[in-house]
This record gives C-alpha cells, structure tokens and sequence, in this order.
C-alpha cells in the first residue's frame, strides 16, 4: 500500500497524465497512468508537479525588518548597509527568530522548502548565528535551512572578521561567505577571497561570496574567485553571489572572464529583484539594470541560479518568499524571453539552486524525496506567466499547505452568458 499516489500530473520535463507514486517520505515511482492502492490518490487535474522551490541566496537575519528603525530613503545598497549597521546594536535574538520563523510560514504557503541564508558574523556576540542556528533547528522538519557566515562589514575591515567566522563554523553554520567589493582597496578584497577559500579548503566547507555587487566595471573578484577554487581544488564547490560589475564590464574582458568561470565550476547567483532595484542608483540616464549575464554564463556552461536576497528590510520594502517572481524578474532583466529562456528561469529557482546547495535526494526522480509543489498551471513557462499558486505543498510526502484553486467570477453585460469562470 503506497502513502500517497498524485496522478494526472504534468511534469517539468513536459510528460502529462503522469503518476507519481510515494512510500516513506520518498517517490518510489513516476509513471503513465498508475493504478495502486495508496492510502492517499490526489487528482492533479493535468497541472504541473514540481520538485519544490529553492532560495540560493537570502538574508533571514534581516526579513521582515522593514521600517526598523527607518527606511531606506536613497536606495542604495550603500544605505542599506549603513541601515542595517543601525539596527544591529538594538537586535535582539528572540525578535530575529521570531521574524524569521514568520518568513519561513511564507515560505512554506509558497512551496520554497530550501534556503540558503547569510547569517551577520560583523558582530562579536555572534547574536544573529545563534538566532538563526535555533531557527535552523526549529524548521528543520520542512525547510532545508544552509547558513552562510557572511562578513557584511568585511571580513579585513572587522576587527576580529576571521575569527568571528572561524566561531560561527563551530557553531555549526555550513559556508564561508565574504564581500571582498566592500573591503577597503581592491588589494584587500583580493587577499580576503584568498584567505576565505583557504579557510573552506581547510574546514572542507562549501564557499559563497557576495562578489562584485557594484556597478564598478573594474570590480574583478570574480576572477580572484576563479582562481582560487581552481587553486584550492574546490570545483564544483564556491559560488559567486550577485556579481553584478559584470554587467557593466568590457565585453572584451567578460569574454576572458566567462570561460575562466566556467572552467573553475563556480555556480553564479544572480538577484533580480534587488540588483534591478540597488543597481544603477549613481546613473542618470541611460541607468544600468546591474544584473549579471546570466544567459551568457549559462550560454558558457556556468551553472546560474537567482535568488530573493531580501524580503521587506533595509535593502528592500517588497516581496513574499514567491520563487516565481523571482524567476519573473529575472526573465524580464535579463531579457531571457526565448521559450529556452524561459524554462532556464525556471530551471534557476529549482534545480540549479539546488545543486548551488547541494541538496541531495532532490527532483522528480525514483529514490528521490517527495518533497514537490503541486502548482495552478500546466507547464513551466504557464508557472512563471502567472506566477502561478501553490495548490498543494509536500515535503518527504507530508502535506505542508493548501491554498484553493483561485477561479474569478466574471459577470460581462451584453455577453452570451450571465457569468464566466476564468482560471
Ligand atoms: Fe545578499
């Protein structure tokens, strides 16, 4: 007898009228048409069955910060930091934990049930990592919670920068991070990507740095990372965050610079939502949009994921933990309107996010965990059109959320019928 067995499901790959059987927490079958005895058969009524969402990049230490203790009036990333510096000595870790345990109920209602987050290690007392590592502990059971201990301040320019990293790593956060753009010269960012990646190659950690979130075009540290995960033998391993100078780069330069990346099997993040939002704050006009390249380092074999970043804190008022509208952004700043474009988008919010984290046991695969989203919409380029609505949310085969399939009611005067049903 199987748990559960979803049928009439279309999936990602473009097969409709599929079943997806499950057993213990994991799929133990994906066929046409299956019959067999489950103790739960759900009709997915030709929509898409997906592998759930995921969030390679994101600040939980910040969410739903908004306001605290003002806004941020220019806009900038610059501000937002000087923000966040404010807000930091009033923290308190029951009000961080709080805040982010509502972010992920969002996330959940939004079939996102793996998240990377940067976790502050700027601060000695370490606050926010403890905060976040009991969160981690708390979600445990339905959200894959990855820290990242992230040098906001930059690791040289905080006294102690190092060490606080080393402390968090103990503590049990899972990556190294690092803002090497933010460092005070371009030598000490480099010496900071340096000593980072030599730090991960001794932990045996995996490596995400913010990297180049400038519209500087000379902001290289990209290449540094490059080399050093090639250096350290980290292939496969570190991943560059926002990399948005590369937006504003010589395309000279962008065509040496993109085969090194692919060589050394960096995965890059892009941010949609905040560099079309942060970026281009010192132009006039024309204004840079200052997202990465993304089809070109896919084009060039670099595995592109984007992420939310932010949700309603110093950096930026909007957003609801919705991948989809991460994906919709990243498709219109990136102008990746081909049909091909827009299944890579898709692609960016689920599995090449996961494999940025290296998730293990996830897709739509046998042996798989059962761990997908049933979404109001056929297929995948349908999904991110509407930025479709999570009908129904499992992790490992347990039923998370519902949310009703939204219909609209139409009543048109001078129509053939009093009302229409629109989906
Ligand atoms: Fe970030």
């Amino acid at each position: 007898m199987l748990d559960l067995l979803i049928k009439n499901a279309s999936l990602p790959d473009g097969r409709t009228d599929m079943s997806v059987a499950v057993q213990g927490g994991r799929i133990t079958a994906v066929e046409p048409a299956l019959n067999a005895p489950a103790n739960e058969v759900v009709d997915a009524g030709g929509y898409l069955l997906s592998p759930h969402f995921v969030d390679p990049h994101f600040h939980m230490d910040a969410t739903l910060s908004y306001g605290l203790p003002r806004v941020n009036e220019s806009g900038t990333l610059l501000e937002g930091i000087a923000l966040w510096g404010e807000l930091k000595p009033t923290l308190k870790a029951d009000a961080i934990i709080e805040r982010a345990l509502a972010y992920c109920d969002w996330a959940v209602a939004k079939g996102l049930l793996a998240i990377r987050s940067h976790v502050d290690t700027s601060d000695a007392s370490l606050l926010a990592v403890d905060a976040l590592l009991e969160v981690k502990k708390q979600v445990a059971h339905y959200i894959d919670l990855q820290l990242v201990a992230f040098p906001q301040d930059g690791v040289l320019r905080t006294k102690g920068g190092l060490d606080n990293i080393k402390r968090g790593l103990d503590k049990g956060v899972d990556v190294v991070g690092g803002i090497p753009h933010f460092e005070r010269t371009m030598a000490e960012g480099a010496a900071s990507v340096k000593l980072l990646c030599e730090l991960a190659a001794e932990r045996g950690k995996l490596v995400d740095m913010h990297c180049d979130e400038s519209d500087d075009p000379l902001s290289r540290h990209i290449e540094t990372l490059a080399f050093e995960t090639q250096r350290l033998g980290l292939q496969g391993r570190v991943t560059g965050s926002h990399c948005t100078s590369m937006h504003s780069m010589d395309n000279y330069y962008a065509s040496k610079l993109l085969p090194l990346i692919a060589e050394s099997g960096v995965s890059v993040i892009a941010n949609p939502l905040i560099n079309i939002t942060l970026q281009g704050r010192h132009d006039s006009y024309p204004k840079r949009r200052g997202m990465t390249r993304g089809p070109e380092l896919m084009a060039a074999g670099v595995n592109v994921a984007f992420g939310h970043d932010c949700v309603m804190d110093p950096w930026y008022g909007m957003g609801s933990a919705d991948m989809l509208e991460v994906a919709h952004m990243g498709l219109h700043v990136a102008q990746m309107t081909s049909q091909q474009g827009i299944l890579d988008c898709f692609d960016a919010v689920t599995v090449n996010a996961a494999k940025v984290m290296h998730l293990k046991s996830y897709g739509l695969a046998v042996g798989c965990d059962a761990s997908f989203v049933l979404l109001q919409a056929r297929d995948k380029i349908e999904a991110i059109r509407l930025r479709a609505n999570r009908l129904k949310v499992w992790k490992k085969g347990l039923l998370l959320a519902a949310t009703p399939e939204v219909t609209t009611a139409l009543r048109l005067p001078n129509r053939p019928s009093d009302t229409r049903f629109m989906k």
